[in-house]
């Protein structure tokens, strides 16, 4: 997730209103940070790798002047933290930022290199300057070329162009990731975000997938892809300036739970085909694979669990054996491995102490390693003989929630992947199973649209001290998570069991004061046990909130106190959708208890200490 700033409108005020406005887009990404300003008819570009100060003395050196300008902080995806891959990309007079993934880019790239234009850069992003130059170099005007190029790229973009053939425009589109535009007096603007502008207006139009915006110093023109007008809302915004770098949610964490199905789609994008049942990841080489018979996982906290799930995914798929280790207690534990051992190293941050570590020592073994991570270059991703990047943007709330979800969905192409290399899938089933990961984003939206009546449900149980949540199968280590969240924010007490173990001690503790959360997908034979769980429970007066996708379970009203009642999914996808309401249950316990949700006491978005 990247950040993109334009600007159009008075030379005093361009390079402020540029670097301002990168200064409240920089949690979106601060890998590096880039402006363009075209100035006497030529674009000046200034590049910075690392935090945006370095940007700042940079410009202030070079005092550049100009009318209109763009500006980007980048989070990286395509290509590592550097110079070379910061944004703007430029070729010949024009000058791009983009947010997003062009999941076509290699070929683009192909064919534009048999045209003779050469590359600087290993992102994706500089595909689109070069299509742009191609086409005004064919004798179209820069608008036509831009829209002739935002025809040819395929996948998810926010972009801002400029060119020097006609410094009076800033033109942008958008496909899936976020883009407004802003009004002022006799200057526009656009940013990724509302809070970018804030300080400059208030006046916001909020772009829709396939729009073109044409921005110039008195007016604002929005058409489609074809050049036919489209008419949008203008918009007054009235929020302060915090809530704005929320969008409008009151905390980064329920911002982030409602981003999931656009984090999913972008770590599922560009890595399948539908025709083949193939999986591909970026610079992963199959060969490592080949003679891989077993597998460790190592993680701690949110990551451990989605990798106790990534474990029933690969067995289940891929048909090789999994064992998941909490990475603190591998360290030390002299494990035996050998070269047939893949090591998978799981962690949002890829700065985890215990996790980098674990994997320090499985490669010391001779295990093949791999890891599952956010953040491009981290430490994790630069020691790993593979990476897969889950593609979730920055993640800010310290209770982790795209990170796990967009890792759950990374281990089941994996599984796939794994699956075909190791002759254990068809096409047949691989394609099937792709088109069941297709249909997640939508379901976790569906999902989403609980969020009221989880809110009315916490307010009836923010109060209890004690919380118990039981799962079976692969949902099992989702009632590790969803206990894990309660105690995170709501410092709640909450145990999280397989719900087979129960009556091997958690049992005792039942009574009228203890809510058990029992995770019911209604997946066949696990499903039966559980409504034996159920029976136990009720037996001892417990309180069951039943989180179920079985429409035949509001029979059971009367039975249970609370059905959550959950779209199906297939079962091994399940847990994606499970942790959804539990998610949303934790945060609005913790609001109502008043808690710091976003930073809860004593816990740190990243341990890199033992
Ligand atoms: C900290 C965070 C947790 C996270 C864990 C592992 O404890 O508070 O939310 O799950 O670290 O982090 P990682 O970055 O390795 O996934």
């Amino acid at each position: 997730m990247c950040g993109i700033l334009g600007y159009i409108g008075n030379q005093s005020k361009t390079v402020d209103v540029l670097l301002q406005g990168l200064t409240r887009l920089e949690y979106r990404g601060y890998d590096s940070s880039g402006i363009a300003i075209i100035q006497d008819g030529r674009a000046r570009v200034f590049k910075s790798k690392g935090k945006l100060s370095k940007l700042k003395t940079k410009v202030k050196k070079h005092s550049p002047k100009g009318l209109l300008g763009i500006g980007h902080t980048r989070w990286a995806t395509h290509g590592d933290a550097s110079q070379k891959n910061a944004h703007p990309h430029v070729s010949g007079g024009t000058s791009v930022v983009h947010n997003g993934i062009i999941e076509n880019y290699l070929e683009l790239k192909n064919e534009l290199k048999k045209k003779g234009f050469k590359f600087y850069s290993d992102t994706d992003t500089e595909v689109i300057a070069h299509l742009i130059e191609d086409t005004i170099e064919g004798g179209l005007c820069f608008e036509d070329a831009a829209r002739a190029a935002f025809e040819r790229i395929e996948g998810s973009y926010a972009i801002a162009v400029i060119s020097d053939k006609d410094p009076d425009k800033v033109i942008a589109t958008r496909k899936f990731s976020p883009l407004i535009l802003a009004i002022g007096d006799h200057e526009n603007y656009l940013a990724s975000d509302v809070p970018a502008i804030l300080p400059f207006s208030r006046k916001v139009i909020y772009l829709e997938d396939g729009d073109v915006a044409v921005l110039e110093r008195d007016t604002i023109s929005i058409t489609d892809i074809d050049g036919k007008h489209v008419s949008r809302d203008v918009q007054e915004i009235n929020w302060d300036p915090i809530s704005a770098e929320k969008c409008g949610y009151r905390h980064f964490m329920m911002k982030e739970i409602f981003e999931q199905p656009r984090a999913v789609l972008d770590t599922m994008r560009g890595r399948f085909s539908e025709e083949t049942g193939d999986v591909y990841f970026e610079g992963l080489d199959a060969s490592l694979f080949k003679n891989v018979n077993r597998i460790v996982a190592l993680a701690c906290g949110t990551s451990y669990h989605a990798s106790l799930i990534g474990k029933y995914m690969i067995e289940k798929i891929a048909k090789v054996s999994v064992e998941v280790d909490i990475a603190s207690e591998f360290r030390y534990r002299k494990p035996i491995l050998d070269n047939k051992t893949l090591a998978i190293a799981v962690s949002q941050s890829g700065e985890t102490a215990d996790t980098s570590e674990a994997l320090l020592e499985a490669k010391g073994r001779g295990a093949t390693t791999l890891c599952i991570t956010n953040v491009m270059m981290s430490k994790i991703a630069r020691d790993a003989d593979g990476v897969i990047y889950t593609h979730a943007g920055p993640e800010i709330g310290v209770a982790s929630t795209k990170a796990f979800t967009t890792q759950l969905i990374a281990f089941y192409l994996f599984a796939i992947y794994l699956g075909r290399i190791k002759k254990q899938l068809t096409k047949k089933q691989s394609i099937e199973m792709i088109k069941e990961a297709i249909s997640i984003p939508q379901l976790i939206e569906i999902t989403l649209k609980l969020d009221g009546r989880i809110k009315e449900l916490a307010k009836e149980f923010f109060k209890y001290r004690n919380f118990l949540y039981l799962g079976r199968g692969i949902n099992h280590p989702i009632a590790f998570e969803g206990a894990l969240k309660l105690k995170e924010i709501s410092y709640i007490h909450a145990e999280g069991y397989a719900a087979g173990e129960m009556k091997h001690g958690p049992i005792a503790l039942i009574d009228e004061d203890m809510p058990v959360v029992l995770i019911a997908p209604g997946d066949g034979v696990t499903y039966k046990k559980i409504l034996g769980n159920l029976q136990e429970v009720r037996a001892r007066r417990g309180k069951v909130i039943f989180l179920t996708s079985d429409p035949g379970a509001q029979e059971l009203q009367g039975i249970v106190d609370k059905v959550i009642e959950v779209p199906d999914s297939s079962y091994l996808l399940s847990p994606i959708i499970s942790i959804i309401p539990l998610q949303l249950l934790a945060y609005h316990i913790a609001t109502y208890k008043g808690t710091d949700v976003d930073q809860p006491r004593n816990l740190a978005k990243v341990v890199t200490v033992e």
